[in-house]
């Protein structure tokens, strides 16, 4: 299995355009150590030919121009075989409406996170203008499911299992609707020739024994590594969100992710990063501990194989 970081920031990105915090201001002024990002979205592929989108950013045509392997082959193409998304939060999902250049596309997602992108949404018109533009694939809690490609329905060589994680409805959401188990999901992906398995958790409000069971048993792990702190915006004078008010398990401290995270085996890499938290900072006592601990921080661009 091939994997390419498209983004890893959260949402607004790294700098984010209405923000001037120290991490912010630094990066536009050329005088912090650190690289910017733009919003979460990673490729997924077994054969290096067709790929998997986990999460589509409203920056998707600069992220596609930013790795060949997502340019298009002949006149009309695209080696995007499927976008799968693990929530309804619009830096995972506003950039499938910027894909509407009438071209067959194949979204994953469970019921409540399809609903909450299509219901009452007379923007998702764009992707509705001639049969199955978007044929949705639906995600059954703990059922394992082959990603199939686009063309004739042949595997892909990737299987997706979609397991309930603590997190939340998307902010649109939060006073439409009930919660429910199907509103954020973390993924396992098997490369079934390899046996090698990725678990994508970018949004994990805290732990549960779901968490244990995907990250336990995979290869490679992708994180929530939104926010170092709880009262990260707080005390930046950015807000009065608390990291688990935003449902992100902050990555420092006593019970933070990153203590638990160091003792898995498997390759470890924090995505979705916040404007605001010091581990952007390449040279800051942050990403020394994270490197301690053995856990890398994605940077857009970054390709591995499992
Ligand atoms: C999040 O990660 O908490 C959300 O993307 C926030 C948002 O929707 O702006
Ligand atoms: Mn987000
Ligand atoms: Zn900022």
């Amino acid at each position: 299995m091939r994997l390419r970081v498209l983004g890893s920031a959260a949402g607004g990105g790294f700098p984010q355009w209405n923000c001037g915090c120290l991490n912010c201001a630094g990066v536009r002024a050329g005088s912090l150590r650190a690289a910017s990002r733009t919003q979460e979205s990673v490729a997924v592929s077994a054969d290096g030919q067709h790929w998997f989108l986990l999460n589509v950013s409203p920056e998707v045509r600069q992220q596609i121009e930013s790795f060949e392997g997502l340019w298009p082959q002949r006149a009309r193409h695209s080696p995007i075989a499927g976008i799968l998304l693990n929530n309804g939060d619009l830096d995972h999902c506003l950039g499938l409406l910027s894909l509407r250049e009438s071209h067959p596309l194949v979204g994953y997602a469970t019921e409540a996170v399809r609903r909450g992108f299509t219901e009452g949404n007379v923007l998702y018109k764009t992707l509705q203008r001639f049969p199955e533009q978007l044929r949705w694939e639906t995600l059954v809690l703990g059922r394992e499911m082959p990603l199939l490609l686009p063309d004739g329905g042949a595997e892909s060589g990737l299987v997706l299992t979609a397991l309930p994680v603590p997190g939340k409805r998307p902010l649109h959401l939060e006073t439409l609707g009930a919660p429910s188990p199907e509103d954020n999901v973390g993924f396992r992906i098997r490369d079934t020739r390899t046996g090698k398995t990725l678990a994508y958790l970018s949004a994990v409000a805290g732990w549960s024994p779901v968490v244990d069971e995907l990250v336990g048993g995979a290869d490679c792990v992708f994180f929530d590594g939104t926010f170092w702190t709880s009262d990260e915006l707080v005390n930046a004078g950015l807000g009065t969100r608390r990291a688990e008010d935003m449902a992100h398990w902050p990555v420092g401290g006593v019970g933070g992710s990153m203590k638990y995270l160091s003792e898995i085996r498997a390759r470890r890499v924090l995505i979705h990063i916040n404007n605001t938290n010091p581990l952007l900072r390449d040279d800051g006592p942050e990403r020394a501990e994270l490197s301690k601990a053995g856990i890398e921080l994605a940077h857009d661009g970054l390709e591995l194989e499992l």
